[in-house]
């Protein structure tokens, strides 16, 4: 029998950090054996908002396949995907863009967030504002069941199901309705305390942030603004800094601990950060281990996107070939 497929994506538009390590990379390092994957760079998905900046996504993929490496997922289990390089996801997406409303799209609360963000005001560029039917086509043209994402690509997951099954009604059953997993925190907080850890924020821990560079963002992390002195009682609900200790922190006991002191107001903010400096550069370092090693080889990336490329267009070949018979366009 043959396995289940992932499928799942990074924009290369900079280097991952802690918030896409426990949205998503966690469970495709985790699922690697069990399921055929399939890691995405999507770079024309990258260029929807950076289309001014060729050359910043162009770095960003080789930056975002290593740090997919590094974490673990080895390149003999799962095949990484330029996504330019597929062109059967352009033409699907065209496809599927008559399978899907202006207004849907208006609705779709990432895309609304993401504009806003971006301050496109009522300028938004069409490629930018569709890229989730683009999303859709990334997904389908391998089939793939289930799709490992943070809280945020949750709507595009739920607009891609969508439109699979207008497509399956209208055409008749030729895709594959996938399904969305979450991580352990779909959503992580930044060191500064704001509801999402974001490059466009400057919020962020690196995957590949030296140790000295993670050492000095946890000390200057925010925390809890109403406690003065040390010897307050402080809250721990909504603390960053426990929020990352529970979510990397393999010593439960400790953290349990050290949060009771805290709300006694017997432990200090300096020294439940010095603990957690300690526990993400423990962390991280098997993942600096991985990096440095596969950054030996400066041709082992190339020949891992090349490879996972290759395999993922044959399957779109035949995908598309059969949509395109659904639709009645097939060569006469
Ligand atoms: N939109 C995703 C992000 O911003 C990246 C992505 C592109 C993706 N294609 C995908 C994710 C397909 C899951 C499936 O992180």
């Amino acid at each position: 029998m043959s396995k289940k497929r992932i499928l799942t994506g990074d924009r290369p538009t900079g280097r991952l950090h802690l918030g896409h390590y426990v949205g998503s990379l966690a469970n495709r390092v985790a699922l690697q054996k069990e399921y055929e994957t399939f890691i995405l760079v999507a770079d024309i998905q990258a260029l929807t908002d950076n289309f001014r900046h060729p050359e910043k996504v162009r770095e960003a993929v080789r930056e975002v396949t290593l740090d997919n490496l590094a974490v673990g997922l080895d390149p003999k289990l799962t095949s990484f995907v330029l996504q330019s390089q597929v062109p059967e996801i352009a033409e699907l997406t065209i496809f599927y863009a008559n399978l899907v409303t202006v207004a849907r799209l208006q609705r779709n609360p990432t895309i609304k967030a993401e504009i806003k963000e971006r301050g496109f005001g009522g300028s938004v560029p069409l490629g930018f504002f569709m890229y989730p039917v683009s999303q859709a086509a990334d997904i389908t043209f391998v089939e793939a069941d289930l799709v490992p994402v943070g809280e945020d690509q949750l709507p595009h997951i739920e607009q891609t199901r969508e439109i699979v099954r207008a497509f399956n009604r209208i055409y008749g059953k030729t895709l594959k309705e996938p399904k969305a997993l979450v991580g352990k925190v779909p959503r992580l907080v930044g060191i500064d305390g704001k509801a999402k850890m974001s490059k466009s924020l400057g919020n962020c821990i690196f995957l590949s942030d030296s140790p000295e560079a993670v050492e000095e963002k946890v000390m200057s992390m925010y925390t809890d603004p109403t406690r003065i002195h040390p010897t307050d009682p402080g809250h721990v609900k909504g603390n960053p800094v426990f929020i990352y200790h529970d979510a990397f922190n393999p010593n439960k006991e400790e953290v349990a601990e050290m949060k009771k002191l805290y709300q006694q107001g017997k432990v200090g903010d300096v020294e439940v950060k010095r603990r957690l400096a300690s526990v993400l550069n423990e962390f991280l370092s098997p993942i600096r281990e991985r990096r440095a090693e596969y950054g030996r080889d400066p041709k082992l990336i190339d020949e891992v996107l090349h490879e996972g490329t290759s395999k993922a267009r044959g399957i779109a070949a035949g995908v598309v070939a059969r949509v395109k018979e659904a639709m009645k366009i097939s060569c006469i």
